[in-house]
């Protein structure tokens, strides 16, 4: 099935997403290769945080949900009838737009997942934590108020702490759904080098509706509109020489009209 001459971390075939019956993502086929970034752009409604969901199954609880086709993850169909949600879990971490950050410290923040996929691993939570707050550009931030509690911390330390939580379990992928665009300048350029930082480690896919993130950060670009893959490839194939009007539309700025 993979025709790329890369390795894939995840892969659609025919993937077809739909809410109480209404199609939201119709016949998806795409490869993420691994230990890139990609960007999903598109207007608003097209389907992006969807399709990120449908990658680590976000969405099996959302009453109505329903998936067709195949959707692999390190080669395995994730939504095939024996498979662990939890060991997924670990394999896919997932960073939303409203930082997430719960009501007890810092580190109790940073090993929070930990805890629970890897209990066994109590003895190694501090080294863990620690070094999860440092592959997210926080240690130094942080270091000296550990058990104080995370709702101190700026909305931009807040969201490198959600991304050192998913950091602390080590994922091999690693979901970001609008990242940056709740945080001021200054946060939104310290996440946009966290991301070119571990994209040596992890596969990264990058929803934004920054064309200027996009390109400074994605290798590649997938294009959604009307919940398909309008146009799919690097992104400075997309950015020079788009295949498709409706890209070209896009990305010179007229956003949601394309
Ligand atoms: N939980 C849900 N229940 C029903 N419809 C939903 C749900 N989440 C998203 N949708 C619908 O699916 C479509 C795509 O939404 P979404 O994936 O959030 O798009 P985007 O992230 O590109 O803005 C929209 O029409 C939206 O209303
Ligand atoms: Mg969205």
């Amino acid at each position: 099935m993979n025709s790329h001459p890369f390795p894939l971390a995840v892969e659609c075939c025919d993937a077809s997403v739909s809410y109480n019956g209404k199609p939201v993502l119709e016949k998806i086929s795409v490869g993420i290769p691994e230990k890139n970034v990609t960007g999903v752009i598109g207007p608003s409604g097209s389907g992006k945080s969807t399709l990120l969901r449908t990658f680590c199954r976000m969405n099996d609880r959302v009453p109505g949900f329903w998936v067709q086709g195949q959707v692999r993850v390190g080669g395995d169909e994730i939504y095939a009838d024996d498979v662990d949600v939890y060991q997924l879990r670990r394999k896919v971490g997932m960073v939303f737009q409203t930082p997430c950050v719960f009501p007890t410290s810092i580190f109790e923040n940073a090993i929070f997942g930990l805890k629970r996929l890897f209990p066994h691993l109590k003895k190694e939570f501090s080294t863990k934590g620690e070094q999860a707050l440092r592959e997210a550009g926080l240690w130094e931030e942080v270091k000296d108020r550990l058990h104080k509690p995370a709702v101190t911390l700026s909305l931009g330390q807040q969201q490198r702490l959600a991304i050192a939580r998913s950091l602390a379990i080590d994922p091999e992928i690693l979901l970001m759904d609008e990242p940056t665009s709740a945080l001021d300048p200054k946060s939104s350029q310290a996440v946009e080098e966290l991301i070119l930082a571990l994209k040596t480690r992890h596969t990264i896919v990058l929803v934004t509706h920054n064309l200027a993130q996009a390109r400074r950060v994605a290798d590649r670009l997938i294009f959604l509109r009307e919940g398909k893959i309008w146009e799919a490839g690097t992104t400075e194939e997309l950015f020079n020489s788009p295949a498709m009007p409706e890209t070209r539309a896009y990305l010179a700025g007229h956003g949601d009209f394309a």
